[in-house]
């Protein structure tokens, strides 16, 4: 249980009014990059965090954790959901008279699963659901955009399913394609090894030029991505799910994971690449086949990493918010 009081030193908690208003955020973790989609596509995971704020006029801010990073968060103005929200508040020239924040974690932190992004949306959605909705979900995205520095988790946690990203002039089209992940869920097959492997970090590494056959690699792929998840073909996706611009600078530095992929092919997986930058891999398969995350996590351990397995599926829904 994470406790943060924000308005520390203003004193004179009151009652919580009876009209106090309570909405509940629900957020899907997101796989980014699909192999060569890298900052370009993304999609949805039925893997969700659920988060309640409540209203007070207390001026506090109080934050509780169950779940993922429960133990791990910060207990301090740096917690993701508290800053996103009290920048809605401020966008809209409005004060925060005080909330409670209750977070269902389900999302791994810090995985390639898009936990950053839900925080993002979540703090952002939940504070201008608590405003009556001063900005549309299309301004909502666009300033998560921003905060985030790239759509392809974004976008599709607040839109669901399958989603493209552009930049157009100085902002993002994102775009809800159509996708049989969209219309009847596709199996995957997460492995989270236990190892650090920050977005930051995993970023940083990667050159900032890339040779013309490596673009045309992963734009041709790119397209044929679209389409294997388009008529759910997952012959052709394991044949495009491949990349040249991230994949081959980051799998090495993650003990095991070149392994693991290759051992989740052997099990029988159709496609499988980095989940976002790792360091989670993602298999996508017909249906459930548990040799997949089991040869994975043989991989890692030999690699001497303990590893978790996610069975879950693409979900068509993105984020929702309900008034309590
Ligand atoms: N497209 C981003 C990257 C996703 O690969 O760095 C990070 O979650």
């Amino acid at each position: 249980m994470l406790n943060l009081e924000i308005f520390q030193g203003i004193n004179s908690r009151k009652e919580e009014k009876e009209e106090n208003m309570k909405v509940m955020v629900k957020v899907p973790a997101t796989t980014a990059n699909l192999g060569p989609g890298f900052d370009a596509l993304g999609l949805a995971l039925n893997l969700w965090n659920e988060t309640t704020f409540t209203t007070t006029d207390d001026k506090q801010i109080t934050v509780t954790v169950e779940g993922e990073g429960a133990a791990s968060l910060p207990g301090d103005a740096n917690n993701a959901i508290v800053d996103a929200a009290l920048g809605i508040f401020d966008r809209a020239g409005k004060t925060c008279t005080g909330m409670k924040i209750h977070c269902l974690n389900r999302i791994p932190l810090s995985s390639g699963l898009g936990s950053s992004s839900a925080a993002f949306l979540t703090g952002m959605m939940g504070a201008n659901a608590l405003l009556n909705s001063p900005f549309t979900d299309e301004e909502i995205l666009r300033i998560a955009i921003e905060t985030e520095g790239h759509p392809d988790n974004v976008a599709p946690a607040m839109l669901g399913g399958l989603v493209a990203s552009i930049v157009y002039e100085d902002r993002v089209i994102s775009m809800k394609l159509p996708a049989r992940a969209n219309r009847s869920p596709i199996h995957v097959t997460i492995v989270l090894p236990d190892f650090d492997f920050p977005t930051k970090q995993a970023r940083a590494i990667l050159p900032k030029q890339v040779d013309r056959k490596d673009a045309i690699y992963n734009i041709s792929r790119a397209v044929l991505v679209t389409e294997a998840l388009r008529t759910g073909d997952l012959d052709l996706l394991g044949k495009v799910m491949t990349d040249a611009l991230h994949q081959p600078y980051r799998i090495p530095l993650i003990p095991g994971a070149k392994a693991a992929m290759d051992a989740a092919r052997n099990a029988g997986t159709s496609a499988i690449a980095l989940s976002g930058a790792g360091p989670s891999l993602i298999a996508f398969s017909s249906k459930e086949n548990p040799a997949v995350g089991a040869a994975m996590k043989h991989a890692f351990e030999q690699a001497g990493l303990s590893s978790r397995v996610f069975e879950l599926s693409t979900s068509y829904e993105g984020a929702e918010v309900s008034i309590l």
